[in-house]
């Protein structure tokens, strides 16, 4: 699970500084988008790694929470949670949550499902489909504002735990190290969370 979280946040990482191109206008992100079409092949190759990688994470992540249920099939009389933390707990919830959150993104902004494509198709200022114009036009609506809020607010639940476990998983803590590493985790994903959320209100000013 390390290697493939790792592989996986390191897209989110690289994903977040392509969307903070909607800062520097229209031109900025749908010439980025145009770029990264341009490539073609590699594109698909791209996407080809990243689902395996994304469907073996998911796929331990269920057997890793099947495992941990059947470990103890009776439930704690009383449990007193010492070192777990809310994020800790809910990694099967927010993952799920972000596994629906991700199909249906692909859908909307790849695949542009709901998104009126006469409008956008050929927009941009060199001829190529106005990503700035589907993304700001997204966020103006408060249904998707709030759908893509609470993708990210799993997002930086998931990742709370998720960074600082990579670490663990990989033996690389020790006693003195452990609250340094969760600190380092939590702070990561902040940062994302940060970055993220202000492309979604910098969208919706914007449209
Ligand atoms: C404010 C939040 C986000 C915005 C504005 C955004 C924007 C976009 C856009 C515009 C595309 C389509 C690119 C294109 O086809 O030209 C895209 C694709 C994608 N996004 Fe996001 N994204 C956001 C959050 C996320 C998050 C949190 C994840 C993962 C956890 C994610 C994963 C992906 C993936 C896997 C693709 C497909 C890449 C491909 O086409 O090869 N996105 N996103």
């Amino acid at each position: 699970m390390a290697v493939t979280g790792l592989i996986l946040v390191s897209f989110v990482c690289v994903h977040l500084l392509g969307n903070l191109s909607l800062f520097a206008g229209a031109d900025a992100i749908n010439t980025y988008a145009a770029k990264l079409q341009s490539l073609g092949p590699i594109v698909w190759i791209f996407r080809a790694v990243m689902l395996a990688v994304f469907a073996v994470h998911v796929g331990f992540g269920i057997q890793l929470t099947v495992q941990n249920n059947a470990a103890r099939p009776v439930g704690y009389l009383q449990k007193v949670n010492e070192r777990s933390t809310f994020s800790s707990r809910s990694m099967i919830v927010t993952g799920g949550v972000l596994f629906i959150f991700i199909v249906w993104h692909l859908a909307h902004f790849t695949g542009h499902v709901g998104v009126d494509t006469a409008k956008f198709a050929g927009a941009a200022a060199d001829g190529h489909f106005d990503v700035y114009g589907m993304v700001t036009t997204a966020f103006s609506s408060a249904f998707y504002f709030i759908l893509y809020a609470v993708g990210m607010a799993c997002l930086f639940l998931h990742l709370a735990h998720g960074v600082g476990s990579f670490f663990q998983s990989l033996g690389l803590t020790s006693e003195c190290t452990l609250d340094g590493v969760g600190v380092f985790g939590k702070a990561v994903s902040f940062i994302l969370l940060v970055g993220y959320f202000a492309v979604i209100i910098c969208g919706a000013v914007k449209a």
